[in-house]
Formats: structure tokens, sequence, C-alpha cells
């Protein structure tokens, strides 16, 4: 695992948006896979930037997201179908045909699980990280789960992400997320942290012991990791 800290959040989107903009470029057919929440933000705004400089061509890049909430039509407005398609696709030249979300109307893991598989796999992921470690909604628990599947979200969860919703009893419940073992299997993956509610989780995931109740530090087992943090987030390493 590599680790990298920058100034603040927006040099750290800088150099996530470089690591895929050199992804992209180097294979034709890329798949990438993608996160929601607010740290990707500012990444998927330099991409967009990008995009329009004509340096990266999103043409034939081929994207899995990580997850989706149970419940929630494409359409929803608190829906990742529609965080993805209004922070990134609709403004990059991406073949919407290209772009995947889980559905979470369907709950189609095992469906989603081989439409990833036929693909390939995913050449580079892009991984926050939760204030609990989770990584995609794979929450803290007992044991790693493996395979895309539906996860309960804790209440930190549903708390943390109530300012997306109207109020905290409008957050599902639950959410299709890829496994860990989906995760894993990414041939390369970029972490990026940012902000100083996150300083002691990325002490626990990058330094504490490689267990499910902290699901980021399975990430150590990886061989191809790079994690960018901002000062902020690794203050406490
Ligand atoms: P955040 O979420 O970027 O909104 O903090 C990260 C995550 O839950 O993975």
């Amino acid at each position: 695992m590599q680790v990298r800290i920058y100034k603040d959040a927006a040099t750290v989107a800088k150099a996530a948006a470089a690591v895929f903009a050199d992804e992209i470029t180097k294979k034709d057919g890329c798949v990438i896979g993608l996160a929601t929440g607010s740290t990707p933000v500012p990444t998927y705004q330099e991409l967009i930037r990008l995009n329009k400089e004509g340096v990266v061509d999103f043409s034939k890049v081929i994207s899995y997201n990580l997850d989706e909430y149970v419940g929630l039509a494409p359409d929803h407005p608190c829906s990742y179908r529609r965080f993805m398609n209004e922070q990134l696709f609709d403004h990059i030249n991406i073949d919407k045909a290209n772009t995947h979300v889980p559905d979470g109307l369907k709950c189609n893991t095992a469906e989603y699980e081989e439409m990833i598989h036929q693909a390939g796999g995913v050449d580079l992921q892009l991984l926050g990280i939760g204030t609990d470690g989770h990584i995609g909604f794979n929450e803290p628990a007992d044991e790693f789960v493996y395979p895309t599947n539906v996860v309960k979200l804790t209440e930190g969860t549903r708390k943390d992400n109530a300012r997306f919703f109207n109020s905290l009893d409008e957050v599902p419940t639950s959410a299709i997320s890829m496994g860990i073992g989906t995760i894993m299997s990414a041939r390369r993956i970029l972490m990026i942290i940012t902000g100083k509610n996150k300083a002691d989780t990325v002490v626990a995931a990058l330094k504490g012991p490689v267990v499910p109740q902290m699901p980021a530090s399975i990430l150590r087992m990886h061989q191809n990791v790079l994690v960018l943090l901002d000062e902020d987030a690794a203050s406490k390493l």
C-alpha cells in the first residue's frame, strides 16, 4: 500500500484525477469502479475539466459503481444513479449504456457481480471510506462478506448520509454493495480520504489490525493500492 499526503482536498482531487487519466489513456475500454459521497466530488470535477480540455476521453470507458440504496428507483433524487449522472456522467463523453450502478429496486446482486466479471474485472477502483471504516457499503461486521450483497446500514452511516436527504427517516436502511471480494478483485485501487472527521478512521484502517470490524483494513492485503490523504485526514497518523 502506498500512501501520499497532500495539502488539501483540492490537491488530492487533482492527484486522483491524474491517476484516472493515466489509467484510462493507457487502456482502450478501461473498466473503472466509481464511488459516491462527498469525497469524490472534487475528483469528478477535475475529470470533467480534463474531459472538456481533451486530455481524457471517456468514449470507450466502462464504469461500475460500488453501491446503491435499496428501495430507491434510479431516478429518485437521492439515488446514487442520479448522483453519478449529475456529478459526472452528464458532463463527460461517456456512453451512458456503459455506466452501471446496482439496481436498488431489483437488488440484482448476482447479476451485478457477473456483469463485472464479464467485463473482465475492474482496472481501477475508486474508494472513499465511511467514518466507521466501511468501503462501498460494507459495514463493520464479524466476517468479511465477499460478493456483491445487500447490507444493513448502521445507524452511524444513516446519520452520516442524512445530509443528502430531507430527514434521517428518509435514509434507506439497507443498500446493495459490491462485496469485499469484488473490491479486492480490482487490479488497482485508489482510495481518497479527506477531512479531520476521518483522522481516527485513517489510523485504524492503515495501522490497526486487519479485521472485518474495520473493513478498509483489508486493503492492506491488496498488492496495488494507492491512498491519497489530505493533511487533515492524515493528522493523527
Ligand atoms: P463521504 O462518504 O465521502 O460522503 O464521507 C464516504 C463513504 O461513505 O464511503
